[in-house]
């Protein structure tokens, strides 16, 4: 009787704050796209009239050397920069901290985000912070806890994957507990997005296999949720149609310039679909992998997706069924239960053909139960899912994907 009252509360919630959604504001950053758009960005700034911006990044970008084109660019504009490298995969709170602190050493005014969703990330939590300065990373999280707006921030992924260059989100990792939590509020999304497949040519396959499956989740994820509205379903079967195209073709030919901006593109989509939408249980399991043992955010979620697709059960045959269309792995004439299975067996071999292991090996029978409270902390009320989750489900499922 409690649990049938806790579930009604969470979706009289999600149906209330879906209602709230309509009166935000929406508006996407401004996009720039294809090889060399990066080029743009030099112009962007000199028009906004900024000449000092931090650029936050990551050790193993600046040692590719894949900034060599902007900060030329910047050289030659006049602009001047400041280089943040310190962003780990999974940024901490710490880490943001020092992102805020050389902004402000350097008076400059807007923050160039280079990178996979980990810097980006991380320099819009910094850019909130330098206009909510009393208020802590900590006190941000959860919804609508920006209170000011932030300065510009311009995201150049180099991930295709986090969709994180248009989200309303930011994921960060609380160090002294291993735990990842979510800031969401429109007013953290980018001013820009420069989406230069270029600059993501040399990702390495199991890095291009993670933040592709992670791009088709976040498509899965809104798209199967209650949380949609006519645009988020929209732009959420462009991310499965365009990776189901593309994804396999980036990872085994990484040079291949079409198929690399196709992924940016589908990411892109991903992301402007679940950034209202919401995720799921996939994604709020996922984060405690990466959370407790630093595992890589794509391929957690890639692990973890099949078996709460699986707890879902025939109540998202339907969607399944559209999604399967969508990623054209349904025969015509084939029923809603056939087209979902067909969808649910490509999502299987799609794992396989990318390398991504069937279970979790890392995950430590004494984490479970912590899993299970931080699982259920994250998703309830918030997340809109198809099917809610009690204790003994989640326990059940993670004691699948341990395997
Ligand atoms: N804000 C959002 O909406 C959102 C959505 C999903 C995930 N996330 C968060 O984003 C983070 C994960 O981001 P990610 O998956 O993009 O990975 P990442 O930014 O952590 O980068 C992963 C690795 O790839 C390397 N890398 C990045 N670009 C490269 C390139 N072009 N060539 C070679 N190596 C490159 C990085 O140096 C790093 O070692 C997690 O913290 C996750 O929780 C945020
Ligand atoms: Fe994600």
């Amino acid at each position: 009787m409690l649990w049938a009252l806790k579930k009604c509360y969470y979706r009289v919630y999600q149906f209330v704050l879906k209602l709230a959604t309509y009166v935000l504001d929406w508006t996407e950053p401004a996009v720039y796209r294809g090889p060399g758009s990066v080029k743009k960005l030099p112009v962007i700034l000199k028009n906004r009239k900024i000449g000092n911006v931090l650029v936050v990044t990551d050790k193993t970008i600046v040692q590719l050397g894949l900034m060599g084109t902007l900060l030329a660019g910047l050289d030659e504009k006049g602009i001047r920069y400041h280089i943040f490298d310190a962003v780990e995969a999974n940024p901490s709170v710490e880490t943001i901290e020092e992102a805020r602190r050389l902004y402000l050493e350097h008076g400059c005014g807007a923050f160039l985000a280079f990178g996979g969703g980990s810097p980006i990330d991380c320099a819009k939590v910094a850019a909130a912070r330098i206009s909510n300065p009393r208020k802590p990373v900590k006190k941000m999280r959860g919804i609508l806890h920006v209170t000011h707006r932030p300065p510009t921030v311009i995201a150049v992924p180099t991930t295709a994957g986090t969709g994180s260059e248009t989200t309303v989100a930011a994921v960060v990792k609380d160090t002294a507990t291993h735990e990842k939590f979510a800031v969401m509020d429109p007013k953290l999304r980018p001013r820009y997005a420069i989406l230069d497949p270029e600059l993501t040519v040399g990702l390495p396959p199991h890095i291009t296999a993670a933040t592709g499956m992670d791009a088709l989740i976040h498509a899965v994820e809104s798209y199967i949720g209650k949380g949609n509205t006519k645009y988020t379903a929209e732009c959420a079967l462009k991310a499965v149609n365009i990776t189901a195209r593309w994804l396999v073709r980036a990872y085994e030919d990484g040079g291949d310039m079409e198929a690399r901006g196709q992924m940016l593109i589908a990411s892109h989509h991903a992301g402007n679909a679940f950034t209202r939408a919401y995720v799921g249980y996939i994604h709020a399991i996922a984060h405690n992998f990466g959370g407790l043992y630093n595992t890589p955010h794509g391929l957690a979620n890639a692990i973890v997706m099949p078996y709460v697709l699986e707890y879902y059960g025939g109540k998202i045959y339907p969607r399944l069924a559209e999604l399967a269309d969508a990623a054209g792995v349904s025969r015509p004439g084939q029923d809603q239960t056939r087209k979902a299975e067909a969808f649910l067996a490509w999502l299987k071999e799609l794992k396989k053909a990318l390398g991504i292991p069937e279970h979790f090996d890392a995950l430590e029978e004494k984490d479970i139960p912590l899993v299970v409270e931080r699982t259920l902390r994250e998703a309830n009320p918030l997340y809109p899912v198809p099917v809610i989750m009690d204790k003994a489900g989640c326990e059940a499922v993670l004691r699948k994907i341990k395997g």
